[in-house]
């Protein structure tokens, strides 16, 4: 079975990915540097034999290599990142480092190590603002953050690097991410992690606009069992893909599986819509399904139910 190198292993889909690729009997190195990430999201893998941790930064070249090189990863899934939006805009210096140049790091790695596989996460905001729905890999990469110019850049990187040095780049564009562990601190979290920590601690959620604005919202899970499929092929792939169910939902949509579930809850609070929000995003994932045979297993609703089942333990 292969053996496969995590960046960003203690984060939200890290650590779903480690899991995924322990279950398939893959050999696994995770590295995080914990600026986001956090150990504790590593407690169900971390007395499994198949997994070690190291706790290192994607720009700390020696470090990063000689823990490769003892290794010897057949793939690389590189997940370490910048993952806030909000963040890039704020610090694109930072974003540029993490993101692009830490991507180049983990490319020229890749070539040192003679790896197989790489698997980057990429993201739907390398399109930026679109009204041409649904997004198709080809719609314009009109990215409206630095963070999504980075993720364009990087796919770049990995493709371009993978036909010069004989590696397979796989870059995934995740839509809305959703699931168990996801970090609901920021205003600019997730909105599903968000109305998850208010409905548990029965505070109302706050919906800005007329909650009619649709996501395409995709489980961790589905998200976690691609990379770790991908990682695993024999044979390597390179190509940019959506990883979107192709379904979206309004938010009102997501309130209504809430409440089912939190009965008696307080209602939603209605405020403006937040400047800059986009109101309709989603994906067909045609691509990926031909090229990996990957369809989504999760429904919004099974999803929400995992979620919610994991907030309840
Ligand atoms: C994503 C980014 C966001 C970025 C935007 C534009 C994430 C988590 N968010 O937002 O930082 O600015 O792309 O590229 O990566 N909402 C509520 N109530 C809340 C929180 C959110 O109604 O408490 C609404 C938002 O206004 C939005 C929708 O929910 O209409 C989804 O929000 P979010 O989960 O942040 O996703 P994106 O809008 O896709």
């Amino acid at each position: 079975m292969g053996r496969v190198l995590v960046t960003g292993a203690a984060g939200f889909i890290g650590s779903h990915t480690v899991e995924a690729l322990i279950r398939k009997g893959a050999e696994v190195c995770g590295v995080d540097n914990l600026r986001t990430g956090h150990l504790s999201n590593l407690e169900e893998v971390g007395s499994s034999p198949q997994f070690r941790f190291e706790e290192a930064d994607i720009l700390d070249g020696g470090k990063l290599e000689s823990i490769a090189k003892s290794f010897r990863p057949d793939a690389i899934v590189h997940l370490a990142a910048l993952v806030s939006v909000q963040e890039s805009m704020d610090d694109p210096d930072l974003n540029f480092r993490l993101n692009v140049e830490g991507s180049h790091r983990i490319g020229v790695l890749a070539k040192e190590l003679s790896v197989r596989q790489i698997v980057f996460a990429s993201s739907a905001a390398t399109y930026g603002d679109t009204s041409d729905l649904p997004v198709v890999e080809e719609t314009a990469k009109n990215s409206i953050s630095p963070y999504g110019a980075a993720k364009y850049a990087s796919e770049a990187i990995f493709q371009g690097y993978g036909r010069s040095y004989g590696f397979g780049a796989c870059c995934f564009r995740y839509f809305n991410v959703y699931g168990p562990r996801q970090d609901p601190k920021s205003p600019y979290s997730g909105v599903i992690s968000i109305f998850a920590d208010r409905y548990r601690a029965g505070q109302s959620v706050t919906v800005f606009g007329d909650g009619g604005q649709t996501r395409d919202f995709i489980f961790v899970e589905d998200i976690a069992d691609n990379n770790a499929a991908t990682a695993l092929k024999e044979t390597p792939v390179t190509g940019s893909f959506n990883v979107c169910t192709g379904r979206p939902s309004t938010l009102l949509d997501i309130i209504r599986v809430f409440e089912s579930h939190f009965p008696g809850a307080p209602r939603p609070v209605f405020q403006a819509a937040r400047t800059g929000d986009i109101v309709h995003s989603y994906g067909t994932p045609a691509q990926i399904q031909m090229a990996l045979g990957f369809e989504a297993r999760f429904s919004i609703e099974e999803g929400l139910a995992r979620l919610i089942g994991s907030l309840k333990e």
